[in-house]
């Protein structure tokens, strides 16, 4: 049979992490961790109930009585914080331009490593986020590192949010996205970087099938070689 392998996809933002990874995880029936929306629901989390996003250790003791569930939707995978979903909260434009504070904290990237790794277990997994191919999952038979120019990035975001009736300018979008870019690569702990043994994929041009594709024969080869 067929081994059951763990996918980690990294890259900056908009690069089309999320996208792929759920197309992947659909093509080979394997879980899918969006490890970008636990960040985000803590970061929503903290701004709703006044800790610090900067107090490591208000935000630690928070953490330890905050429950964040995935469940299955189509298309969209739910997002549930307590008990109460927040799919739609925690991509508002004030979550996203706090969230890398949040994330820099070290001791929430332990607490969200270690409930990551939980998930990870229970079988074929594909990860998205920063730090999946360098500290969740080191050992990951595939490891993509996602990239597209920030042009592009900036344009995906801009069509994402007038679909949603965001309106926010272009440049105003791409300097946000430089902005959390440059705070995910240059924090302390585990950075935003590309693992030695990454795959590095420029999506600028393709389509998202194009990728999924080129994603799927990397790990259809990878598969084989456990036969
Ligand atoms: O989808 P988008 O690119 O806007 O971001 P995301 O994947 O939802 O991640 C939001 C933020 O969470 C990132 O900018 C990082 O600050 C943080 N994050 C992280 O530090 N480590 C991860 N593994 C995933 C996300
Ligand atoms: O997760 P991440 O922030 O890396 O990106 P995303 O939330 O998946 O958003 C990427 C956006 O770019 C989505 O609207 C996709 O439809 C679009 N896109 C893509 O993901 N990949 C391409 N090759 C082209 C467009």
């Amino acid at each position: 049979s067929k081994k059951e392998l763990q996918v980690a996809i990294d890259g900056p933002a908009s690069a089309g992490k999320s996208t792929v990874a759920k197309k992947i995880a659909r093509r080979f029936a394997y879980i899918y961790c969006d490890t970008g929306a636990m960040y985000r629901t803590v970061t929503l989390k903290a701004m709703q109930t006044g800790v610090a996003l900067d107090d490591a250790q208000a935000l630690a003791k928070m953490l330890a009585k905050t429950d964040i569930t995935f469940k299955p939707g189509d298309p969209e995978q739910l997002v549930f914080l307590d008990g109460q979903e927040v799919t739609m909260a925690i991509r508002q434009p004030d979550v996203t331009n706090n969230v890398s504070t949040v994330a820099a904290q070290g001791t929430v990237r332990a607490d969200l490593t270690e409930r990551q790794r939980v998930i990870a277990d229970a079988g074929g997994i594909v990860m998205d986020g920063r730090d999946i191919g360098t500290s969740v999952l080191p050992h990951a038979e595939v490891k993509i590192f996602l990239v597209a120019s920030v042009e592009e990035r900036a344009q995906r975001r801009f069509k994402d949010n007038a679909e949603k009736g965001i309106h926010t300018p272009i440049d105003v979008l791409r300097d946000e996205i430089e902005t959390r870019d440059h705070k995910d690569s240059t924090r302390a702990i585990s950075p935003l970087t590309q693992a030695a043994d990454a795959v590095r994929l420029d999506t600028t041009s393709l389509s998202i099938d194009e990728v999924v594709d080129k994603i799927s024969v990397i790990i259809e080869q990878k598969r084989q070689e456990f036969e």
